[in-house]
């Protein structure tokens, strides 16, 4: 008998073929078991018919539990109507091992049990849908930039500086030197590498200690982070745009079978094409005002705040020309208007909020050395940093996409929990 997966049934109609997998649900209809298998590649249901199978099938049929896992064969009937359009007339079935209890049933599950069950939680339908928009996100971050000449660079994840703020520092012992920290952005790296190799990107885990306990925030989380040597702030707002584009629109074009199982209305999707919306800063707080919001010009957008400028586009808007004073200190300020900093957030429909950051770099040396002594960092761990600027500086542009909170956003999920395998917050590292 030919051993295939779900996936490969199309195939296979009118032979006989065996399949290994788990069982995801079961019903009985008086002399008819169905068992649905899932085997990591998809759905289908088998059929067994009591006088078709020995009584010995039928009682296995019968009695085996959610999640046990099984070797079922049959033979593959077309079936318009059934999950994936393939049926299995079922003539055999052998138990690997006969799971009972299995904690996540199809009835409904507090988020605390699913989150201490997040390992077998994984398994079920929805899950695995996320998991392989995640997976094809991944996979259309990296094609879009090898398309593009950009070389993949990896920047270590202990590291002596802070990237983005002091407070969301993960401190850990370094052996004789004392500590390092985890590392919040690669960009510092990505700085090097674009002054080596011209176009770069890293694309790895990272850190913050966030206090706050928000849909949007993870304390470990992936970012893309491309790095464009002789690029400015418009260059920058280009390549974001591309880049958003390119991603949901692959999406949509082949996760539409995931996106369907999660039930993401992807009308508003659809809209993701250049050009996106740029606006200063000073626009969006006019935007606040008109809402009502009582905003203090020069501070930084909170979630509502990003939620209602979104709201007024149909598509992903590029704010750019924050106040310097609540950015980074690496970030370069806009020389025809020193309180502002070159620098641009895209703000996500339905109320995504940020999904990138990014700016223009500060390339002088004297000035970075005067805002690193203004942010209180400790100069000597940014010399070799502060050398990228006494060789060969140029004007240099990058940005970071938070890979969770954009598969967040293309899948329609409430929170970024669910967009990672194993999430990790504020009050949560496990499993
Ligand atoms: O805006 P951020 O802090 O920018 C940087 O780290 C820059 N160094 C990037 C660069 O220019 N190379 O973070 C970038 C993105 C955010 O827009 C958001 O999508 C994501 O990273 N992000 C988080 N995602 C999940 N949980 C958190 N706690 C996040 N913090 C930032
Ligand atoms: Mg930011």
């Amino acid at each position: 008998m030919q051993q295939i997966t779900i996936s490969e049934l199309k195939n296979f109609v009118g032979q006989e073929v065996t399949l290994y997998g788990w069982l995801y649900h079961k019903r009985s209809s008086g002399k008819i078991k169905f068992l649905v298998l899932r085997d990591g590649t998809g759905y289908v249901q088998c059929v067994y018919f009591k006088g078709n199978v020995s009584d010995e099938i039928f009682d296995i049929a019968d009695r085996i539990g959610q999640e046990s896992s099984i070797i079922v064969t049959g033979k593959v009937k077309q079936e318009p109507k059934a999950p994936g359009g393939y049926e299995l007339d079922a003539s055999d079935l052998k138990i690997i091992y006969d799971t009972h209890d299995f904690p996540i049933t199809p009835k409904e599950h507090g988020i605390e049990f699913l989150l201490d069950n997040r390992h077998l939680w994984l398994r079920s339908k929805r899950q695995v849908a996320i998991m392989r928009v995640r997976h094809r996100v991944v996979k259309a971050i990296r094609d879009f930039f090898d398309g593009k000449g950009f070389t993949l660079m990896d920047a270590p994840i202990l590291t002596p500086n802070a990237v983005e703020g002091t407070s969301t520092l993960f401190e850990t012992k370094y052996f004789d030197l004392g500590s390092a920290y985890l590392t919040q952005s690669g960009q510092l790296y990505a700085e090097a590498g674009a002054m080596a190799l011209g176009k770069v990107y890293t694309f790895g885990p990272t850190f913050r200690a966030e206090k706050s306990k928000t849909r949007r925030h993870l304390t470990e989380f992936w970012m893309v982070e491309p790095e464009v040597a002789f690029a400015d702030l418009n260059d920058d707002m280009d390549l974001a745009e591309e880049f958003l584009e390119y991603i949901v629109q692959t999406v949509l074009k082949e996760k539409d079978e995931e996106l369907k199982i999660l039930e993401r209305d992807t009308t508003k999707l659809q809209n993701v094409k250049r050009p996106f919306p740029r606006i200063h800063y000073n626009e969006a707080v006019e935007i606040l005002k008109k809402h009502g919001v009582d905003f203090q010009w020069g501070n930084d957008f909170g979630g509502g705040d990003e939620t209602i400028i979104s709201e007024q586009f149909d598509r992903p808007v590029m704010v750019h020309h924050y106040p310097a004073e609540v950015k980074a200190f690496y970030m370069k300020r806009d020389p025809q208007d020193e309180r502002f900093a070159l620098a641009v957030d895209v703000l996500a429909p339905e109320g995504y909020g940020e999904i990138i950051g990014g700016s223009q770099r500060e390339d002088d040396l004297d000035t970075l050395l005067k805002r690193i002594a203004e942010h209180n960092l400790p100069q000597s761990a940014f010399e070799w940093y502060l050398d990228l600027r006494r060789f060969g500086s140029v004007p240099h542009s990058g940005f970071g996409l938070g890979l969770e909170r954009t598969v967040s956003w293309i899948c329609g999920l409430e929170h970024l929990r669910e967009a990672i395998p194993f999430p990790r917050l504020i009050y949560r590292n496990t499993p």
